[in-house]
């Protein structure tokens, strides 16, 4: 494994590798991706086997300007215009018919195909001097922590990719939106670093999708994902320390909460170990942008158990509870 730094020189051996087939990962806003050129099959293989992905989960394609769309959309969506124009370089993923050129095993076979063009301008660069479109995951084994540094992907990847661009710590830190466009509703399948409400200014109500009836349509939506080794336990705001009491506090641990006001409250129970705030500064962003890397250090600590309450469930917050309620231990 090489470890890139981000000179044009360095973009463009990470471009020359991709066209070779090799496996890249590289930064974008929201977390570091595991970069494939789309169009190879072999390489897009080895994207699944690297992360012990089950090849039904598709993957995201990365273009670099917005007249890339139609290399890989058979068909353009008046909304996914619209989104496209408004909102794109972003943290946001539209899902539109495929072109038959885009191999099955990128869409697991789905005849529609999940786009984004990355705010990142380093992954932007790449992707345009790779003169491609990128099919990349995040770049983290399936089912565990989304990396948001270099760091991540090369203490969990390590030799099983060819080069990692250390483009420093991703922005936003939590994954893209996933609006599909296909249906006569738009319907948000994953929320993520694009606030629906930003969504819905650009293109009016959406739907945002529950849980899939039937087979898995957006393994994003799989139960357990994005998960630590230690177990986690997810409340809701306000009701640490009394609920987690209420089911015997496992030693030693630490509570994650929203902002710095709240970890004070919690201190002077001294019901955990260590109190974390996700947002001292008390925004949404913020506590995007600090939760993955919390949680892998977190889970590198020798804590026995994670106990965390949810945040505003607005904006960004929406993302947020929606991964730590992944990440966490459901009963029954
Ligand atoms: O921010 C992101 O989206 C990051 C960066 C690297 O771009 N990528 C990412 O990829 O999170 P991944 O593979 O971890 O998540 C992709 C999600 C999955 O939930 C997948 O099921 C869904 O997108 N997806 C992809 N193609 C789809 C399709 N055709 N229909 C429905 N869902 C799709
Ligand atoms: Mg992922």
């Amino acid at each position: 494994m090489e470890l890139l730094r981000t000179t044009e020189e360095d973009l463009a051996r990470a471009a020359r590798a991709l066209r070779e087939g090799k496996l890249v990962a590289i930064p974008t806003e929201t977390v570091y991706g595991l970069g494939a050129d789309a169009f190879n099959e072999s390489a897009v293989a080895r994207v699944f086997e690297v992360k012990a992905r089950p090849t039904f989960d598709p993957l995201i394609v990365h273009i670099a300007r917005i007249s890339d769309l139609k290399k890989v959309a058979r068909e353009i969506p008046v909304f996914a215009q619209k989104l496209a124009e408004k909102l794109w370089p972003g943290p946001l993923t539209m899902i539109v018919p495929k072109r038959p050129e885009v191999p099955d095993l990128v869409t697991a076979g789905l005849p529609t195909v999940a786009v984004r063009l990355p705010g990142n301008a380093i992954a932007r660069r790449i992707i345009e001097l790779a003169d491609t479109a990128v099919a990349a995951p995040s770049a983290n084994p399936f089912g565990y922590i989304s990396p948001t540094t270099a760091r991540h992907v090369v203490s969990m990847l390590g030799d099983r990719v060819d080069m990692v661009v250390d483009g420093g710590p991703c922005d936003v830190g939590v994954e893209s939106t996933v609006i599909d466009l296909t249906g006569p509703v738009p319907v948000v399948m994953r929320p993520g670093g694009m606030a629906v409400e930003t969504i819905e200014s650009v293109i009016g109500p959406v739907t945002i999708s529950r849980k899939p009836a039937g087979p898995v349509v957006s393994p994003g939506q799989t139960l357990s994902h994005y998960a630590p080794r230690t177990p986690l336990y997810l409340f809701d705001a306000d009701s640490l320390p009394r609920s987690a009491m209420a089911r015997g506090i496992e030693r030693p641990s630490a509570a994650l909460v929203f902002d710095l006001i709240r970890a004070r409250e919690l201190e002077a129970w001294h019901a955990f170990d260590e109190v974390i705030p996700l947002a001292p500064s008390g925004t949404l962003r913020e506590a995007a942008s600090r939760l993955f890397s919390i949680l892998h250090e977190l889970d590198a600590a020798t804590y026995a158990a994670l106990y965390a309450e949810r945040v505003p469930d607005e904006g960004l917050g929406r993302a947020i509870n929606d991964r730590l309620f992944r990440a966490s231990k459901k009963e029954g």
